[in-house]
């Protein structure tokens, strides 16, 4: 018994598909010279190591100054704290400054990053082999990925250049419910998708959570990139204009902060009535879920967050102004320099095209041959420079011929030198 086979585990962990990240990334990791268009990290300049004590520090000292005795605040730092965290209330605060959202704490639950979020809404929406995920694809693939831990069985819905079409998702609905089967929820990044850089518009928002309505849907919400738009171009979260409850809001501080803190949140006020006739918020109910996967969020990185939030007046959206400029500025780096080498008047030459997201951390750009994981090997082996494979992201077997340029860690200097060896590697490959 000391030897398994694939068979012996869970489909999820046998299928390659889970493991297509893992492999980009030791891929890219291979060839250490490369210049990196392959992942979606934050600036790493922005990281301080001496903001990581500081930040605990002035949130500890931010609970003395609101009278919070010595003894309960060394209990809330070194005990098990409450499953949901004791940040709660910032978080709350921070969501009607920056989001216009107004919940109570109760309604919020901090997690292990926007990945635990997802898999205790998962778990606490989807009741049995009938109820199936919706998914925009292409998609971030943590969503897929923990529906597939999960054995919840996803449907792709294709987006458009402005995300996923309202009416998309109530064709897939009633598809399924023809079928017999349960549209329970439906996902989606509605602000600077990863990996397309999409936004969905506003009217179609509101479309959105219309359909969702009429169908019975629950719609999850990702927006870790929202705050990273232009002056005078920022977005209403569905969640701020939902009326029906249909929203849970999956928010992640892996890019307004640090990753590595692994804090995000969920948002879910609707109510849920127990047999007793008691009334809780859904984040509240969902948080037995939550004790069986972490039992709690640690208190260190939750202290970090908040003395981050504590410090900036509960508004991160001014706290990021600088930090959005700059990943504007590289956006736009990228933006020039393909077209300065693929002239787009001589599409028909060169055959690249490329969308132009107006912010966020990824664009995309369509080639004349299959840009698999090998030509990616071959790129950054050959030519210094590594991508994603779009294939990677569609849940629909599509993008073989694009690849996804990741641009918020590399300086402009260094955007310019890897789309020139970009382009000598999309001019060298042979179309077929
Ligand atoms: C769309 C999207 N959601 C969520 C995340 C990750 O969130 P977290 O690190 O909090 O799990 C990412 C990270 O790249 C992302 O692109």
């Amino acid at each position: 018994m000391g030897s398994l086979t694939h068979e012996d585990l869970h489909a999820g962990i046998a299928d390659p598909g889970m493991d297509s990240m893992r492999l980009l990334s030791e891929t890219a990791m291979k060839f250490p010279e490369a210049l990196s268009f392959s992942s979606g990290a934050p600036y790493d300049g922005n990281h301080d190591l001496a903001v990581l004590s500081s930040s605990v520090e002035r949130y500890i000292q931010h609970l003395r100054d609101s009278g919070v005795p010595e003894g309960r605040i060394t209990r809330l730092m070194f005990q098990y704290g409450p499953v949901n965290g004791f940040i709660r209330e910032e978080i709350a605060h921070m969501l009607r400054r920056d989001e216009n959202v107004d919940v109570p704490p109760e309604a919020v639950m901090v997690t292990h990053g926007f990945q635990e979020a997802a898999l205790v809404a998962l778990r606490g929406l989807f009741t049995g082999p009938d109820d199936v995920l919706l998914s925009v694809s292409p998609t971030y693939v943590g969503m897929p990925g923990a529906a597939r831990t999960l054995d919840i069985p996803v449907t792709p819905v294709t987006e458009g250049p402005h995300g996923l079409d309202p009416d998309s998702v109530a064709a897939a609905a009633r598809q399924l419910r023809a079928r017999g089967k349960r549209p329970r929820a439906v996902y989606l990044i509605p602000d600077f998708s990863n990996p397309s850089g999409t936004v969905v518009p506003l009217e179609a928002r509101r479309r959105l959570l219309r359909v969702a309505a009429e169908e019975g849907l629950m719609i999850l919400e990702d927006n870790p990139y929202g705050l990273f738009a232009r002056d005078g171009e920022e977005m209403p979260t569905l969640k701020s204009l939902d009326t029906t409850g249909n929203v849970i809001y999956l928010g992640s501080f892996a890019k307004t902060a640090f990753p590595g803190a692994r804090v995000g949140y969920l948002v879910a006020d609707q109510t849920v009535s127990s047999p007793d006739g008691a009334q809780r918020a859904l984040a509240e109910e969902l948080s037995k879920a939550k004790s069986m996967y972490t039992v709690g969020t640690s208190s260190l990185s939750q202290a970090a967050v908040a003395g981050l939030l504590v410090d900036n007046d509960h508004t991160l959206r001014s706290a990021t102004r600088e930090l959005a400029h700059l990943y504007h500025e590289r956006l736009d780096t990228v933006l020039r320099c393909l077209a300065e080498h693929f002239p787009p008047e001589r599409y028909a030459e060169h055959g690249v095209r490329w969308n132009e997201p107006r912010g966020g951390f990824f664009l995309v750009v369509e080639v004349d041959f299959v840009a698999d994981l090998a030509a990616m090997e071959r790129s950054a082996r050959d030519y210094r420079v590594s991508w994603a494979p779009m294939s990677m992201f569609h849940l629909d077997g599509g993008g073989r011929r694009a690849m996804r340029l990741g641009f918020s860690n590399l300086a402009p200097a260094d955007i310019r030198e890897g789309i020139s060896r970009l382009a000598r590697f999309i001019s060298d490959t042979p179309r077929d």
